[in-house]
Order: structure tokens, then C-alpha cells, then sequence
């Protein structure tokens, strides 16, 4: 009787260190479940691996629950796989079929070189962030949330916006490996609100000028960022960032 279990053969990219050249190797896997999501069928193939007392093969993943952007598998071409607005550790094998052959790369840029096999170093994002992603205030108790209103449309919108996870598939999947995307996420979540005002175009300079430091590309229109970023993260995003950017060079220096 069949129980619906599958037979795969994953093809994966193996890479010793950051100077090593890598390369896809072969695993067969048989008897995977359905319902398992793709990375405890890593799992599965990690627990053989070490078995036979070969390495293991190197991936990111922190909270499996599609919250912290840490897992990033380039999945048959595509970053996360092929589901739209589900990250890797939300991608489950019955997405897959009995006797799928399955490539599975890390995220490919310049900005993102690979520590070992599918791990990546995405450093170049905290240091966006550390850039100016953040707002300036002194601590104490909070403040009754009356004393600020903000327009629904406003709030939903810089809501939106803080949904990125930073995972950065919308690097892996531009052809420029831009990071516009992300950067301008990062930005509209702070530009939208009060909080975010004394900041606003010091910030916008600051982070995107960190942005081309680190090696991204430049943004060419294409949309892929939008279509396979697991979080919907929209492109007028970047429209916002980029007015920003041109008006911050008409602000006067005090109040940049
Ligand atoms: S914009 Fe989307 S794809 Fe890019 S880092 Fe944020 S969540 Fe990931
Ligand atoms: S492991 Fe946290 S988003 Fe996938």
C-alpha cells in the first residue's frame, strides 16, 4: 500500500569555506513525508549525512515559523521555494512530487558571500540598519499612545512596511542583487510615523549610502523583489525611499 511518502534527489551546493569553489552533489532521499516542511527534510538527510560519518550540510534557520529571515535556500531557481509569501521553513514537501529532482543553492551576491555550503554572510544588512534604522529618543514610560495619533491609512501602511524580516531573497532573486527593497522597508516603516520625522532625510542619506557601500546593485525596475519576497513587501516602498533621497538634498543642513 503506498503512504503517500516520497522519493527525492536533491541536488545540493557544497562549499568548503568562502574561497573554496563549491559545487552541486547528489543526495537520494526516500520515505519522506508530505507533511514534513523542507527544512526538517534537511534535517532528515543531515541526520543520514552524519551517520555516515560524512559533514553535515550548513544552513541558516533560527525560528522556523517564518519571523526571523534567517532560513534563505535558493529552491529550483527561487528564493524560498516556489509558494509565493512563505519562507523556506513554511515551504512543506508536499510541494513537491514523488521523484522530484530538487536544486537547492544558497543566496547568490556580492554583498551576501557564502561562509559554507548553503550559509551566507548578511552582515552588509545590520549594517544598513546600524546606518540609521532606528529613532532617537530618550527612555522612560511609555507614552499614553493619545498623544500621538496616527491616521489609520498611515499606520496600516508603516505596518506593511515593518513586516520585512530581512531575510534578503529580494537580493538573491534581482539580477543586480539590489537591496532596494529591503532599504526602503526599513526606511518607510520610520517615514511614515511621527516617531520617525527628526530623522527622516539624515536617515534616508545614511542608509542608502551604506546600502551602495556594501556592494548592492542598483534597482532596474523588474519587480522580482516584490514577487518572491515572503512578506508582500511592495515596490512603492522604494518609490517612497527614492522622493526621499531627492528631497533630503533640498532640506537645509539643520534640518537634515
Ligand atoms: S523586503 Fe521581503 S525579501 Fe527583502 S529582506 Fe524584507 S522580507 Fe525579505
Ligand atoms: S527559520 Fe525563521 S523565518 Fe525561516
Amino acid at each position: 500500500m503506498s503512504t503517500g511518502n516520497m522519493n527525492l534527489t536533491l541536488k545540493v551546493w557544497r562549499q568548503k569555506n568562502n574561497i573554496a569553489k563549491g559545487s552541486l552533489v547528489d543526495y537520494k532521499l526516500s520515505n519522506i513525508s508530505p507533511d514534513m516542511s523542507f527544512l526538517e527534510m534537511f534535517d532528515v538527510l543531515n541526520e543520514g549525512l552524519v551517520d555516515k560519518g560524512e559533514e553535515p550540510v550548513v544552513f541558516d534557520h533560527d525560528c522556523r515559523e517564518g519571523i526571523c529571515g534567517a532560513c534563505s535556500m535558493f529552491i529550483n531557481g527561487q528564493p524560498h521555494g516556489p509558494l509565493q509569501g512563505v519562507t523556506t521553513c513554511q515551504l512543506h514537501m508536499r510541494s513537491f512530487k514523488d521523484g522530484d529532482t530538487i536544486v537547492v543553492e544558497p543566496w547568490r551576491a556580492k554583498a551576501f558571500p557564502v561562509i559554507k555550503d548553503l550559509m551566507v554572510d548578511r552582515t552588509a544588512f545590520d549594517r544598513v540598519i546600524a546606518a540609521g534604522g532606528f529613532i532617537s529618543v530618550n527612555t522612560g514610560n511609555a507614552q499614553d499612545a493619545n498623544n500621538l495619533p496616527i491616521p489609520k491609512v498611515k499606520a496600516d501602511s508603516a505596518f506593511e512596511a515593518a513586516a520585512c524580516i530581512g531575510c534578503g531573497a529580494c537580493v538573491a532573486t534581482c539580477k543586480n542583487a539590489s537591496a532596494m527593497l529591503f532599504v526602503s522597508a526599513k526606511i518607510s516603516q520610520l517615514a511614515q510615523l511621527p516617531q520617525g520625522q527628526p530623522e527622516r532625510y539624515r536617515r534616508v542619506q545614511s542608509m542608502v549610502s551604506q546600502m551602495d557601500a556594501e556592494g548592492f546593485g542598483n534597482c532596474t525596475n523588474t519587480g522580482a523583489c516584490e514577487a518572491e519576497c515572503p512578506k508582500g513587501i511592495s515596490l512603492e516602498n522604494i518609490a517612497r525611499m527614492n522622493r526621499d533621497f531627492y528631497s533630503a538634498k533640498f532640506v537645509s543642513e539643520e534640518e537634515v
